[in-house]
């Protein structure tokens, strides 16, 4: 047991509003992707811990759950303004342990912050539904309960926005949560969670419990106490969680990754359109659900934005996200990095060209990193691998179209839909777009990254399962609807026979 997260080197779960090791005390290490520097000694958390959470948070759900709900918001309010504190250390630390550059490490920390607000505003509205009764002298109306214990577990490339998008929602609506973060960015969860405990969360209503897929993440999603699960990672560990989930009929959110695309019209402005292409592909090193991986350009753009492009990837610079030079980040682990590389044989495989990068950058400093190249591939047609699969890393495939049509077809045209854009002066191009571009999330001459959290996030296909997470779509996911009826007539009165 400790006051405290740990001693700067080592650090332990959150389980019943105190720091502890791991049950059989074993812990992992995680470093710096960007120069291989030690971060720390992490829990590795298994069955046992999983249990110890699991406990604590069904005996908190009983008073949390009757904690009236604008009271459950201060503790939010509370929360949202230590995150304004806290902002620049957090985002230091985030963007140490996974790479991204600060400002955007900021940004990721800002989104938690705009959530922390909106969430707590909810716990004056959730609201529910007051309809008319068919019957004389009987009210009707429909209320949200939270659903009980339920399990986040949450990725790598957003580590405080994501787990802030899950653990927000579910708490403001009654539930009690168990956070597991991913391996690679345990410690930035670790000051996430320091922020409830600062404000005043009461014990067991947050747990933090850090660990892998297969010990932690498996685990939390069959433990019998756990009702739901929001997930956010692999289309791969996604259907198992999915599958797995649903033998007890448990309610699952999935976000799954994409394979987005900016659309370029010849009628486009140029300028813009390169500037959205550079900031939604090699912007957090592509590691982003939302990054554009395909770029779908109209014949008469095609040579100029290519030219365009060309001149501005050569001058992005790579290097450590503290420094203010740097432009583009590490990936965020060594097998990342193989990952993406492999696809340059794909790419071969397939015909397609190479126009910049396709390698590991590795001069000077950038050695000690998970540095790759910005890549532009062209000459790609739909159905490649490369145009078809989430490669999550900073490579752009470019595809040549004809038409708004077809423009439209390619970008539907794959396994995921999460998010798209089109940049085009025509309005009735960018309406046709708005109403045929079949993504959950869809721009207009603006990149596919930056969703805001009061508006729905997910995907269609295979990005998810259906469900939106941010925005009151949030809610409808950590609440289920309760139907009331009460019959203040003194008689029996029988619906759809008396009414
Ligand atoms: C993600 O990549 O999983 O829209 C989340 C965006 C960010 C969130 C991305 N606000 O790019």
């Amino acid at each position: 047991m400790s006051m405290t997260a740990g001693d700067g080197t080592a650090y332990r779960n959150y389980i019943n509003g105190e720091w502890v090791a791991a049950a059989d005390g074993r812990t992992g290490e995680n470093y710096d992707p960007a120069n291989g520097e030690l971060i720390g000694h992490f829990p590795r958390s298994g069955q046992a811990d999983v249990d110890r959470a699991a406990a604590a948070a069904r005996t908190a759900f009983e008073s949390w759950r009757k904690t009236p709900a604008p009271k459950r918001g201060e503790v939010l309010y509370r929360v949202g303004r230590l995150l304004e504190e806290r902002k620049e250390d957090i985002a230091r630390t985030l963007t140490r342990e996974m790479g991204k550059v600060l400002v955007e490490a900021r940004g990721d920390v800002q989104e938690a912050i705009d959530m922390a607000y909106y969430m707590a505003g909810e716990g004056r509205r959730l609201f529910g539904s007051i309809v008319p009764s068919e019957l004389p002298n009987k009210a009707a109306y429909g209320v949200r309960d939270p659903l009980g214990v339920v399990a986040c577990i949450t990725p790598w490339n957003f580590p405080v926005a994501i787990p802030s998008w899950k653990t927000m929602a579910a708490l403001i609506a009654g539930n009690t949560v168990i956070l597991k973060p991913a391996t690679d960015t345990p410690h930035s969860a670790v000051k996430y969670v320091e922020v409830f405990a600062d404000a005043g969360l009461p014990a067991g209503v947050l747990n933090l419990v850090m660990g892998s897929g297969s010990e932690v993440g498996m685990p939390l999603v069959r433990h019998p106490d756990v009702a739901a699960i929001s997930f956010t990672g692999s289309n791969e560990v996604g259907r198992e969680v999915n599958v797995e989930a649903a033998r007890e009929l448990k309610r699952v959110t999935l976000e799954l990754g994409g394979k987005n695309a900016i659309i370029v019209l010849d009628d486009a402005d140029l300028d813009l359109a390169v500037d959205g292409i550079l900031w939604s592909a090699f912007g957090t090193t592509g590691q982003r659900c939302t990054a554009c991986s395909r770029l779908i350009v109209q014949r008469g753009a095609r040579g100029e934005l290519e030219r365009r492009l060309l001149e501005r990837i050569e001058k992005l610079r790579l290097g450590h996200g503290l420094a203010e030079t740097t432009d583009v980040g590490p990936l965020i682990n060594a097998s990342q990095l193989e990952r993406v590389h492999s696809y340059m044989s794909v790419a071969q495989r397939e015909g397609v060209r190479i126009l910049c990068g396709g390698e590991p950058a590795r001069e000077g400093d950038l050695a000690r990193g998970n540095f790759y190249r910005p890549t532009l591939f062209a000459g790609v047609k739909a159905g490649m691998r490369v145009e078809q699969e989430e490669i999550f890393g900073p490579v752009l495939a470019m595809i040549e179209v004809e038409s708004l049509e077809e423009a439209i077809a390619v970008n539907n045209g794959t396994k995921f839909g999460l998010s798209s854009s089109i940049f085009t002066s025509n309005i009735n191009a960018a309406q046709t777009a708005m109403r045929d571009l079949a993504t959950g999330i869809v721009y207009v001459n603006a990149g596919t990254i930056g969703a805001e959290i009061q508006l729905p996030f997910g995907g269609t296909r295979g990005t998810g399962n259906g469900h939106r997470e941010a925005g009151l779509g949030a809610l409808e996911f950590f609440t289920e609807w309760k139907a009331i009826y009460v019959d203040y007539s003194g008689k029996l009165q029988r619906a759809q026979i008396d009414a």
